[in-house]
């Protein structure tokens, strides 16, 4: 492999800069070319690409989003656009492809291979954390930690006014967002898809933290939650059915996917960024680039996108407890 292109996929998240700034210079460091592609598989398909070196890549290790612009394209479900996105690459004497985004990113990677062999690479970013075969997908550290700020600001709020606030976060259909940020943000309750509480343990829950002497309380509702489905509906539930509290929602949304990378993503980054590159010159294919136990692993493509991320059972054990 000669020239390597690479593009942002997907929703954006914190760290995709750092790692497109990673694949970059590792291309530069083994002097292969590299490209990089704009707005996903939209510019795939347009032929968008710019030629980049290791000084294209200067000053952005600390910026969210992604400079690559990212998009989620229809027309590359379609055999027709696909083609296109193979010719322009064909055009352009790119002989491998690195994905940066989720499962969605990844399903089209794998089917543009099974289509015309053509080598691809996945580094995982999305700030939801549901990709198996990686313990942290990029951006999901930086979402904790903006969210666990919101949350202790609008505790101010909540302990001043004695009320009860519900929060919700991110997520899309997993809990991993609420039950991390819940539990570092001191929540009473924290509501995720993969375990169903039930309205009538909610307020029966709430209340009896209200007897045992708690004056204000943050409930994490993740934004996949079956009975959070609606949290204004929730909050009017809780309202109509509590006594003694003033109930307020606040829906964080999109700030959770902004702002400057944490020192963990940058470093995941800039890590999954050589290994993805490295392991493509050496001949891999069809893999996703992943943190395990500390270290960097592939996994198959496939199992990526199918496997089930899990719950930390223990976690949810430790928020229980500490709501105590
Ligand atoms: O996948 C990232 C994510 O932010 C999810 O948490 C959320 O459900 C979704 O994207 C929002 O998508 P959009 O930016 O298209 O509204």
């Amino acid at each position: 492999i000669k020239k390597i292109a690479v593009l942002t996929s997907g929703g954006d998240s914190p760290g995709m800069n750092a790692a497109i700034r990673s694949v970059v210079r590792t291309c530069a460091y083994h002097k292969i070319e590299c490209v990089g592609v704009y707005r996903g598989y939209e510019g795939l398909i347009e032929g968008d690409f710019k030629e980049m070196n290791a000084r294209s890549v200067r000053g952005i290790i600390n910026k969210g989003g992604t400079i690559l612009k990212s998009a989620r394209s229809k027309e590359f479900r379609t055999v027709e656009g696909r083609q296109k996105a193979h010719e322009a690459l064909k055009k352009a004497g790119v002989e491998g492809l690195v994905v940066i985004g989720g499962d969605g990113s990844f399903t089209g990677a794998l089917i543009f291979n099974q289509e015309f062999g053509f080598p691809v690479m996945g580094i995982p970013g999305t700030i939801d954390n549901d990709i198996f075969g990686t313990s942290h997908t990029l951006g999901f550290d930086t979402a904790l930690n903006t969210v666990v700020e919101a949350i202790d600001k609008i505790r101010d709020t909540a302990s001043s006014h004695n009320r009860l606030f519900f929060i919700e976060v991110m997520g899309r259909d997993v809990g991993h967002i609420a039950l991390n940020a819940g539990i570092a943000g001191g929540a009473e309750e924290i509501l995720i898809p993969e375990e169903d509480l039930g309205l009538d343990r909610l307020v029966d829950s709430l209340n009896k933290s209200r007897t045992s002497g708690k004056s204000s309380s943050i409930v994490i509702v993740a934004e996949g939650d079956k009975i959070g489905k609606n949290i204004f509906e929730l909050k009017d539930y809780v309202d109509q059915n509590m006594e003694g509290y003033d109930v307020r929602v606040s829906v964080l949304g999109h700030m959770q996917r902004g702002g400057a990378p944490s020192c963990f993503d940058r470093v995941l980054a800039s890590r999954m960024g050589v290994k993805a590159v490295e392991s493509m010159l050496g001949g891999e294919t069809n893999f996703m680039v992943g943190l395990m136990n500390g270290k960097m692993l592939l996994t198959p493509l496939d199992k990526a996108i199918k496997g089930k991320t899990k719950i930390n059972l223990e976690l949810l054990r430790v928020s229980d407890i500490m709501s105590t």
